[in-house]
């Protein structure tokens, strides 16, 4: 199928077989899309927690106003954003420049601007900032579902102080997006709606 094809397939699904797992090849190609998806930077002030374990699934659907998809889809993929920016500059040099000293002076420059740039910003700043770069990646995933044939849910509607608790995370990493993915229940879609072409753009 094609690019488009495959996101016209696509459907935010409600209801999930949970009969049916998605395979640790496929569920492999879903995360290196999120891992391969650009970034402010490329700093990637994100982390993903992989959800599988059943009794898991059902502490976060309480804590996700009991949506379904929650709980019957195969696996969830927790995106939470991280506002440690200044740690995360020094880890990227390090990781850009092997440690290589030589190398770390040669990148003292984009760090510099970097710190600059994203220095300033309070934690909720910061947050906001990072939360941004999580929904590039979650578009990646969504757009790696279609073209893999897995079914999915992006899903915004849950309670984050509880996700928070669930998945024991510090104050720097907040829980963001949950992407379910899976494969759906052989029930009738809701109707694709978009506003037409007209009404989202305009060429100049
Ligand atoms: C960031 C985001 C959050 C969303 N949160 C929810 C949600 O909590 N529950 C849900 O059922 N659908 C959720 N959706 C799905 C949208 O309602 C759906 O994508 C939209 O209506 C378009 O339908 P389609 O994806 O089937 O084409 C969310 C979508 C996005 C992108």
């Amino acid at each position: 199928m094609s690019f488009l094809s495959n996101l016209t397939w696509r459907y935010a699904e409600q209801h999930f077989d949970s009969n049916m797992q998605v395979s640790n090849d496929h569920l492999h190609q879903v995360l290196e899309a999120i891992r391969f998806a650009p970034t402010s930077f490329g700093l990637q002030p994100f982390h993903a927690y992989v959800v599988n374990k059943p009794e898991l699934k059902t502490q976060i659907r309480a804590a996700g106003y009991n949506q379904p998809q929650l709980e019957e889809a195969s696996h969830l993929i927790i995106f939470t954003s991280k506002n440690n920016t200044l740690e995360r500059i020094e880890e990227y040099i390090e990781l850009t420049s092997d440690g290589n000293p030589e190398e770390k002076e040669k990148l003292q420059e984009y760090k510099n601007m970097m710190t600059r740039s994203l220095g300033k910003l309070t934690k909720e700043q910061a947050h906001n900032w990072a939360k941004k770069q999580v929904y590039i990646a979650l578009g990646f995933a969504l757009a790696a579902c279609a073209e893999l044939q897995i079914d999915s849910c992006p899903l915004e509607g849950f309670i984050n102080t509880e996700i928070n608790k669930i998945l024991n995370l510090q104050d720097t990493e907040d829980s963001t997006v949950i992407l379910a993915i899976g494969y759906k229940k052989d029930m009738p879609h809701r109707p694709k709606v978009r506003f037409p072409e007209q009404e989202l753009f305009t060429q100049l």
